[in-house]
């Protein structure tokens, strides 16, 4: 069937419509003309495929692998496509025209400082689109130059050990850190690895050099453990903590309350700009790390809470002026809106990975916070996310 690619869909796929039934085609380009085969038939939408073999320059397996949904369009494309998605869910959620949005661009390729791979006998890679198929990759040219280089030792490895299942590599500043699993000799792995890594670990195991490899972020250190979370894109995050940095220093903060702060990198870079900040983080090992980061740093003006956001924030004492929020995909809870309307604190800055829970956030937020400005940072280049980050003020109240 050829069809007409008439918009995008926030997730980066084509929409063609056929007989007023709409129909998303992943990897195709607004205004193209293409022949698709239908792969999924539902009431009100289909999904369909294109037929013909799509080729991007930097990578062999653009076509069938999940990792990358944007890539055939050229960088301006992706960048307007992203301002554009963004515009699109506000102006369908909330009550916000965003005409004049920024987009801060990174660049294109070789970014990614941590990648997941799964293997299968003496086959690494990625899975297909929508489904647990290995697709065997060579060379991914999202991943910094390290990681590339140990891709390649891992391929040659496993063309004899064939009893790994999965290969985690984060490569920071110049380290690597090798996490495997599976059920291959622990000393061929040692032998085969210990030279080239930093620190190695097998189904747990600590079996080679340092437990953990540090970051430079700002000018602030940053411990990564081998289970931490740390974003994948150093210039990317450096973008939107440096947003978030600005924005703490005009708005002449007090106490600051940094709510969902992983290891607590934006507690920890805003603390030289206001008299105290809070974190409070539910996993146990990030707030022990962002302890021991506060340590690492010298800062003393610093305090991390473990527990669901919504129930420590109840429990503390203190009166905020400032909330960050950086909330997972799935947004804020109902019961953190609810205080957040109560609380009535002066701003909040919200950094979000999910534009359709930001705008549904500042949507039930809105009676008492105004959104006073909005920028885009492009840390996921050739795939469809973004980050954002916004300023809500206290409205005044006649
Ligand atoms: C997007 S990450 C942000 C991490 C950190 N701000 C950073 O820049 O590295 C979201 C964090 O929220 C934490 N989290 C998720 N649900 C939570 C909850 N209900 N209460 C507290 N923390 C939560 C996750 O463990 C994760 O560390």
């Amino acid at each position: 069937m050829l069809v007409k690619i008439i918009d995008y869909d926030h997730l980066g796929r084509g929409i063609a419509k056929v007989e007023n039934k709409v129909i998303f085609i992943s990897k195709v380009k607004m205004g193209e003309e293409v022949s698709i085969d239908i792969v999924k038939d539902k009431k009100r939408y289909s999904i369909g495929k294109r037929c013909d073999t799509l080729k991007v320059k930097y990578c062999p397996y653009y076509q069938t692998c999940g990792g990358c949904q944007i890539g055939h369009l050229n960088y301006d494309e992706q960048l307007e496509f992203k301002k554009n998605a963004v515009k699109n869910i506000f102006s369908k959620y909330t009550n916000y025209n965003l005409d004049s949005l920024e987009i801060i661009s990174t660049k294109c390729y070789n970014y990614r400082n941590k990648v997941t791979f799964h293997i299968k006998g003496d086959k690494l890679g990625y899975y297909e689109e929508e489904t647990n198929n290995l697709i065997p990759i060579d060379k991914c040219n999202l991943l910094d130059s390290d990681i590339i280089t140990l891709t390649a030792s891992l391929n040659s490895f496993i063309k004899v050990h064939k009893k790994l299942t999965k290969a985690i590599i984060k490569s920071l500043d110049g380290r690597l850190m090798l996490i495997l699993e599976g059920r291959e000799d622990k000393e061929s792995i040692k032998d085969f690895f210990s030279s080239t890594v930093s620190s190695l670990y097998y189904n747990n195991e600590l079996i080679s050099g340092v437990s953990s490899l540090t970051i430079d972020v700002l000018s602030k250190k940053f411990m990564v453990r081998k289970d931490s979370f740390f974003q994948v894109n150093k210039e990317g995050i450096s973008l939107i903590y440096k947003e978030v940095i600005n924005l703490v220093k005009e708005l002449d903060c007090n106490i600051i309350y940094d709510l969902y702060c992983g290891t607590g990198t934006i507690s920890l870079l805003v603390s030289d700009y206001a008299k105290k900040v809070i974190g409070i983080e539910v996993v146990e090992d990030a707030v022990r790390d962002a302890k021991s980061n506060a340590k690492l740093n010298n800062i003393t003006n610093t305090e991390f809470y473990l527990g669901d956001v919504s129930k420590v924030i109840k429990r503390l004492d203190y009166t905020p002026d400032t909330i960050i929020l950086d909330p997972p995909r799935s947004g804020l809870s109902k019961d953190l809106i609810e205080f957040l309307l109560s609380l009535k604190v002066k701003n909040i800055i919200y950094v979000s990975c999910n534009p359709l829970t930001l705008a549904r956030d500042i949507n039930l937020l809105d009676n008492e916070y105004e959104l006073k400005s909005i920028k885009l940072v492009d840390e996921f280049p050739n795939t469809y996310h973004l980050e954002s980050i916004a300023l809500l003020k206290l409205r005044k109240k006649k």
